[in-house]
């Protein structure tokens, strides 16, 4: 088969499922990622054939695309902050609105130089995307991970090797007591940031197959009961393990920013920012907390 006979499959066999558009940039990727051919290689040369290897390939992301399998997967690869990540099924795909969360963290008010000294705690780091993006940044902050899940932790940690910067990272279970504090004690974090789980059961109906069919459920959702859980337990953690004048930066629920801030308010937090996403959508949430010795 020729690349061109290629481009014309797959849009035969998507275009139930994707915009013509869309197809054409998936393909795009994959040759890109695969053969390494830009779109114009491709112009020159439609009518280059492909090896049965490639082929076959092609063939396998052509079905994962029918599967609604996001392009992220296919190819096992993604950007975010300007930098490359690995991802499998394990961990959620990085999102542009989490880019806003972390260009809210770098621009730290009177930074030490470049984060030095510093010390950075990100809960539920999934692909290591803001734990990797900010210590790439603030290259003299010691970053922590944590993370419940060890096939996560196992992407992060590739993550790290592939960006160059040293994590710590940390298996746990935050809804669990805190093991940081019996394990390293006096560590405090001067940053804890956090994107938990926030998306309600009743909010399912709003998320797209390919996310609700592909992406790990353990990274979304939580019970319509309790949407707030993690919230409660990472303000109780970051009380307990803040520096004074630590701060608390964390990705929220769109429909939850007022019960959000509430929660922090109660736990003590002041100084409470919500800022909207670039989609104008109330999404992370900034917090000071002064007083480490009130619980
Ligand atoms: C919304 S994802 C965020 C991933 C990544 N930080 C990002 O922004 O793309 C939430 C992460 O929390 C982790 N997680 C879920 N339950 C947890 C728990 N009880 N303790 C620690 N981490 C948990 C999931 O494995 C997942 O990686």
């Amino acid at each position: 088969m020729t690349l061109l006979e290629l481009k014309n499959k797959f849009l035969a066999d998507l275009a139930n499922l994707y915009p013509k558009e869309e197809i054409l940039s998936f393909f795009n990727l994959l040759i890109d990622f695969k053969l390494n051919l830009s779109k114009v290689d491709m112009a020159l040369n439609p009518y280059q054939i492909l090896t049965k290897n490639n082929l076959s390939y092609f063939l396998n992301a052509l079905t994962g695309l029918q599967n609604q399998k996001p392009i992220q997967y296919i190819i096992g690869e993604t950007e975010f902050y300007g930098l490359p990540f690995y991802v499998n099924q394990h961990v959620l795909i990085p999102r542009p609105e989490t880019e806003e969360l972390v260009a809210w963290i770098i621009p730290l008010p009177n930074p030490p130089q470049k984060g030095g000294n510093l010390n950075i705690l990100d809960i539920g780091t999934g692909s290591g995307c803001i734990a990797i993006s900010l210590a790439k940044n603030l290259p003299n902050a010691s970053v922590f991970a944590l993370d419940i899940s060890n096939k996560a932790l196992e992407i992060a940690k590739q993550n790290a090797i592939l960006n160059e910067v040293l994590i710590e990272f940390i298996e746990h279970d935050i809804l669990k007591p805190n093991i940081i504090q019996s394990e390293e004690k006096n560590l405090k974090f001067d940053i804890i940031v956090s994107n938990p789980p926030y998306v309600r059961q009743l909010e399912k109906q709003e998320i797209k197959d390919n996310v609700l069919k592909h992406e790990p459920h353990l990274a979304l959702f939580v019970e319509n009961e309790n949407p707030l859980l993690f919230y409660t337990k990472i303000a109780d953690f970051a009380k307990d393990n803040l520096t004074k004048n630590g701060k608390l930066y964390v990705e929220i629920n769109q429909y939850l920013g007022q019960e959000t801030i509430s929660l922090l308010k109660e736990k003590g937090f002041t100084n409470i920012e919500l800022k909207k996403d670039m989609f104008g959508n109330y999404r992370m949430i900034k917090a000071d907390f002064t007083d480490n010795h009130i619980s």
